[in-house]
């Protein structure tokens, strides 16, 4: 018996079949057929479990947080259309007794370094200084202080950083700013290489990294070249991350915030510890609203203080 045999004995039940229809129309007709195609095969996955010919919305819905993680809210939308509008509306106006806001340290396994952290570097690669993603950082900063740490904070939008100009300079020689480009980067590639911990904080943009991380590891492309890279391999760097968003639920940008671990390995740093603030939308944007939420920032301060322990 073939996948396809399997698949096209899956029945939809009319309120199922709306749903699917809603869900897909969401997306733009060119990923549409392929997405169909995904979710067919976690309902034909399902039904060979046992669970299912019979296609019902909730069975959908089941099929759909299995298959997309990373759609939380398009997945929310099919669910109860309302809950949204309900959450939208709770955003307008602060709760400070129960904040919609929740600042969450992830549950990560162990990373140790051979050698102690002493030295930290921070990069707030954010627009607002005082915003909630550098409350959030300042949080794990203490901590990171509390162990024993000397730590450095830059802000990038204090800084003089222009993006790439792709000229690939560095991959052809070895320049003594890292870059052909002559600006304060030159001064992070130097704290890079010589911290033991390294400390990234951002906010989500239009359901991605803000723009001035793309430009940082756009930039950090230098060290990647065949010159510079012996450095970065000389240690290996702990690293955190600090990213915030507005929509309040905890784990939206989970694959976001993993891709950035992921560049972050490649210049020689291991995420030990990664700290993300939801709920910062409407009224909650206002700056100190990550203040609200204070066993989240406990939590932070103990990443901090982790961060900095082999
Ligand atoms: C231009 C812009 C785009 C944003 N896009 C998203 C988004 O796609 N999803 C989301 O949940 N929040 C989004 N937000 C909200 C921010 O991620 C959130 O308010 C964040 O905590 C801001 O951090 P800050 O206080 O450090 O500036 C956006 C904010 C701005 C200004």
């Amino acid at each position: 018996m073939d996948t396809n045999d399997n698949t096209s004995a899956l029945v939809f039940t009319e309120e199922a079949r709306a749903a699917l229809d809603g869900f897909l129309s969401s997306w733009p007709v060119v990923t549409r057929s392929s997405y169909e195609q995904k979710l067919m095969k976690t309902l034909d996955y399902f039904r060979l479990q046992g669970k299912a010919r019979w296609v019902t919305k909730e069975i959908l819905v089941a099929a759909l947080e299995e298959t997309f993680p990373s759609f939380e809210l398009t997945v929310q939308r099919v669910k109860d259309q309302h809950a949204i509008a309900d959450i939208m509306e709770a955003q307008k106006k602060v709760n400070k007794k129960h904040p919609l806001v929740a600042i969450k340290r992830w549950a990560l396994p162990a990373v140790s370094t051979t050698t102690p952290v002493r030295d930290v570097c921070a990069l707030l690669a954010g627009p607002r200084p005082g915003g909630n993603t550098d409350s959030i950082l300042d949080a794990v900063l203490e901590g990171a202080r509390k162990g024993g740490a000397r730590v450095e904070k830059h802000l990038f939008s204090k800084l003089s950083i222009a993006p790439c100009n792709g000229c690939l300079a560095c991959d052809k020689k070895e320049l003594a700013t890292f870059c052909a480009i002559k600006d304060d980067m030159t001064y992070l590639y130097q704290q890079l290489l010589a911290c033991d911990a390294f400390i990234l904080g951002f906010p989500i943009y239009t359901a991605r990294e803000c723009s001035h991380v793309a430009i940082f590891f756009d930039r950090l492309k230098a060290l990647g070249g065949p010159k510079q890279y012996a450095k970065v391999k000389q240690k290996l760097r702990k690293g955190a991350l600090v990213a915030t968003w507005g929509w309040p639920s905890e784990y939206l940008y989970k694959g976001v915030v993993e891709n950035i671990a992921f560049l972050l390995r490649h210049f020689g740093v291991e995420v030990a510890e990664i700290i993300t603030g939801s709920g910062f939308w409407d009224a909650y944007y206002a700056k100190g609203s990550a203040l609200l939420d204070k066993k989240g920032l406990a939590q932070a301060r103990a990443a901090g203080t982790a961060l900095v322990s082999s």
